[in-house]
């Protein structure tokens, strides 16, 4: 391959009778990836991933990470799948890669798409010295964890997530701050007044 060719994409093939080809994203990727995201990652669905999908996350990985993001996009040039992950280079010990967001359009789940992406994304990571490469799902979520491991992940490990509801404190933390603006206002106008009356 020619230095400054482009990465190479995979070439098309049939999901769902429908011509799909695997590429790296671009930046006129970033809309379409995320409102899939929004479809996928619900509260329902993905009950902790969804507070951190948004637009800056999908941004984020176009600017540091766009070497390990891919799309799956049909005839129309439509993105109906995506992979988004990144490589955590240790100093001192091995790199791991991590396959933060994949999905796939529901009307083309089951042709195979993310299995294509992630073929895509492991060499890439490979090249970028990961040794190992991790993933993380909702236990409930049947169909990834059916993918992850039929890609070869293994050695699952339990991980639980809290959550504290703060919105009181939040609402009595701006009462406090609105409280002292205003006495620090009634201060500087009394100061005034004593300054020139
Ligand atoms: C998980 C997900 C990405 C799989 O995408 P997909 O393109 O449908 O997966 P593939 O067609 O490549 O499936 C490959 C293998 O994974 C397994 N698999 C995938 N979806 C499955 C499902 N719904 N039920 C059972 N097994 C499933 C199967 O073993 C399948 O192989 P097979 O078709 O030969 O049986 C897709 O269901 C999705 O987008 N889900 C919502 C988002 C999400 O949960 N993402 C993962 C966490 S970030």
């Amino acid at each position: 391959m020619e230095a400054d060719q482009p990465p190479t994409t995979q070439p098309t093939d049939s999901s769902g009778g429908q011509s799909v080809v695997v590429r790296l994203m671009t930046i006129d990727d970033i809309p379409a990836i995320y409102h899939l995201g929004e479809r996928l990652f619900t509260a329902r669905n993905a009950p902790n991933a969804h507070r951190t999908w948004d637009e800056y996350e999908v941004v984020g990985f176009f600017q540091t990470d766009c070497e390990f993001c891919f799309v799956a996009e049909d005839e129309n040039e439509t993105v109906v799948g995506f992979a988004l992950g990144t490589v955590i280079e240790k100093h001192h010990s091995w790199n791991y890669g991590y396959l933060i967001w994949l999905g796939v359009r529901p009307d083309y789940q089951k042709t195979g798409i993310a299995q294509r992406l992630f073929r895509q994304l492991k060499p890439a990571m490979i090249d970028a010295g990961a040794r190992i490469i991790m993933v993380d799902t909702d236990a409930e979520n049947g169909a990834s964890l059916r993918f992850f491991r039929k890609m070869g992940f293994n050695n699952s490990r339990q991980h639980v997530y809290l959550t504290m509801n703060v919105d009181e404190d939040r609402r009595r933390l701006e009462g406090r701050r609105k409280e002292r603006i205003i006495r620090y206002t009634v201060d500087d106008h009394e100061g005034d007044r004593g300054d020139h009356g």
